[in-house]
Parts: C-alpha cells; sequence; structure tokens
C-alpha cells in the first residue's frame, strides 16, 4: 500500500485505523469535519469535493506518477435517532455527499474500503446469521441510508471493498463506546434496561482495524462481513461486562418499544464471517472477555 486516504480520521474506529497505519509506515492522509490534528485535512460530505484534498495532500500528484491510492471511508452521519431526527442533513452527508464522493474515486481509479452495518438486516427473519448473499431490509434510516450506498456501490463499482461490521469495542476508555458508557453509568445507576433479543456480535476495534488494512493490502473487492464470531444478546453483554467491573448493578432485557424510539430496531443480525475467513485465512479476532480485561487493566493503571 504505497498511500492511504483515511476520510474519518475523526472517528471512533478512524482513530484506531489511523493510528495503526502510521505504526505500519504507510503514508496516510487524515481528513475530518473540523481537524483537531494539524496533519488532517477539513472535508465535510454535505458541502465539499473530495479531489481539492486529493489535491492539496498531494495525492493527486501521486496517481499522476502511477503510484497507488486506496481510501478507507469511515465518514458517515451515524446515530439511530438523530438520523431520523435529522434526516434531510443525514441524506445530503450519507447519500448525496457519499455517492458524489464515490464517483470522485470510481473516476481516479481509486479502490476503496466503505464501511457498512449488520443493521441493513432486520433479524426479524429468522435468518441469522447472514451471509453476504441475503437480501437487506433495514428496519430505521440509518440501516436504510447503508443499504442504499451498498446497492450504488454493487452497480456502478463493483471494484470497491465494503465490510459490514457489528458493534466495535475498545479498550481505551475514550470516546463513545458501550464499554465507556457503562463504565461511567455504574458509577452512580444500579439498573440498566436493554433491548429483548438483539444480539451483537462485539468486535475488539483493533481487529477492525487490523483486518482493514489486510483487506486493501489484498485488493479485495466486493461485499464481506467483519465481526466476531462471539455472538451474545445485549443484555448479556452489559451483564458480563458489569460482572466483570465486580458491579452488583442489575440488566433488564425489555421489548424494544418500551423506549420510545421513532423507528424501530433491529434484533439478531448475526453474520456469517466465512467468505472473510477464506480470503484471509489468518483471520483471528480477540474475546470479549480479553477486552474487558484488557479496559479494566487500563482503568486500575
Ligand atoms: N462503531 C461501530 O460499532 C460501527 C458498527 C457498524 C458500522 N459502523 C460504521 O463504521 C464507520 C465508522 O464508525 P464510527 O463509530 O467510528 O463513527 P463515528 O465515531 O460516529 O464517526 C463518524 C465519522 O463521520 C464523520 N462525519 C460525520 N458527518 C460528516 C460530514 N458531513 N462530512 C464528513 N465527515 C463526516 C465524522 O467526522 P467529524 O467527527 O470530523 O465530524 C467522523 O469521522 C461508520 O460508517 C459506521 O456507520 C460502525
Amino acid at each position: 500500500m504505497e498511500h492511504l486516504l483515511l476520510v474519518g480520521a475523526s472517528s471512533f474506529i478512524g482513530g484506531e485505523i489511523y493510528k495503526q497505519a502510521k505504526e505500519q509506515g504507510i503514508h496516510i492522509i487524515g481528513t475530518a469535519t473540523k481537524p483537531k490534528n494539524p496533519e488532517w485535512y477539513p472535508f465535510d460530505l454535505a458541502e465539499d469535493d473530495i479531489t481539492e484534498v486529493l489535491a492539496a495532500s498531494g495525492l493527486m500528484d501521486a496517481l499522476k506518477r502511477g503510484e497507488e491510492v486506496q481510501t478507507i471511508v469511515t465518514a458517515f452521519y451515524c446515530g439511530n435517532e438523530r438520523t431520523v431526527t435529522n434526516l434531510p442533513f443525514a441524506e445530503r452527508v450519507n447519500l448525496w455527499g457519499t455517492q458524489q464522493m464515490l464517483d470522485r474515486f470510481h473516476a481516479l481509479g481509486i479502490h476503496t474500503l466503505w464501511f457498512s452495518t449488520e443493521h441493513i438486516f432486520s433479524g426479524r427473519d429468522g435468518l441469522a446469521p447472514y451471509t453476504e448473499e441475503a437480501l437487506s431490509c433495514p428496519v430505521f434510516a440509518y440501516g436504510r441510508h447503508k443499504a442504499e450506498i451498498e446497492c450504488y456501490i454493487k452497480e456502478k463499482m463493483p471494484e470497491m471493498l465494503i465490510y459490514r461490521l457489528s458493534q466495535n469495542i475498545d479498550v481505551n476508555p475514550v470516546g463513545i463506546q458501550i464499554l465507556s458508557e457503562v463504565y461511567e453509568r455504574q458509577k452512580t445507576e444500579k439498573h440498566f434496561r436493554s433491548i429483548k433479543g438483539q444480539i451483537i456480535s462485539p468486535t475488539y476495534i483493533g481487529d477492525t482495524a487490523k483486518w482493514a488494512l489486510e483487506g486493501l493490502r489484498r485488493h479485495l473487492s466486493g461485499i464481506y462481513h467483519c465481526a466476531n464470531p462471539e455472538y451474545m444478546e445485549r443484555a448479556d453483554f452489559v451483564r458480563r461486562f458489569l460482572k466483570a467491573l465486580g458491579s452488583d448493578a442489575t440488566v433488564e432485557a425489555v421489548p424494544v418499544e418500551t423506549f420510545g424510539f421513532k423507528e424501530g430496531r433491529p434484533l439478531d443480525t448475526r453474520m456469517s464471517i466465512e467468505k472473510l475467513k477464506k480470503a484471509i485465512p489468518e483471520l483471528s479476532f480477540h474475546s470479549v472477555n480479553w477486552v474487558f480485561a484488557e479496559f479494566i487493566r487500563r482503568q486500575k493503571g
């Protein structure tokens, strides 16, 4: 890999990819909407043209010299409730802006990895574990936007790579992630509620980043599921983490309707990872217990 553009270096997963790429000596250019890191370039999917970042960063010159430029895109207007709450803006970023950027990459011959989600499935049809060929059937706006971009890529740019991810977790107690949230809340709360029947495959962010870089290095194309094969009901995941923390807080699994969300939520969206295993036979994932132990060790340290 000669050059890598990371659109959304400021994201939870993007931060880990940026770190690993640097450790591997890859020449990486990052973007953020309002960069906090002076190395990053400003880029907003709602209004900017990615070719300006390519030009300003020297990647356009690299392309002209015939050098390989690859891209990972984490940028997306994420969030289950906020996507439907701010739908016109979310559509501008996730649909219009993403399509325009992908068109540019395609025209310039830039091989791209774009992240989708298990939530393009409903998880309510009994078809889990889903294969890559299963038909998408999203039940909320975030999943519908992801499914729409997947179709766009499949139809117009089949050389591109899509990884469908599950819930990512990190050993570092920073940022917005479920372990940090539960860790903070259990200091004052003794009772948690969780969506009944929602299955997650909690995946260590370090593994996602590693297999993302490896997928690009191997020039994979098409759709792959990239998730920890370990899965559990969300409530069980929280219970196990609370137990590991030594907390006596309880977790109740309650029907999704209890939460009063604007839209429904997917339930059992487990995905088969056999296709990625064949493409990258070295593929492995850290266990959830390892992530818990490492998170707790860092808290104490
Ligand atoms: N985290 C998970 O568990 C998970 C699971 C399944 C799929 N995914 C997918 O993986 C990708 C990364 O997830 P994440 O959790 O790391 O994301 P995140 O932390 O929520 O970050 C979202 C990223 O999108 C960027 N972004 C938002 N609006 C933008 C705009 N208008 N223009 C340009 N960039 C914009 C943000 O940039 P700024 O911060 O600079 O504004 C940020 O870098 C996403 O596509 C997500 O859907 C994540």
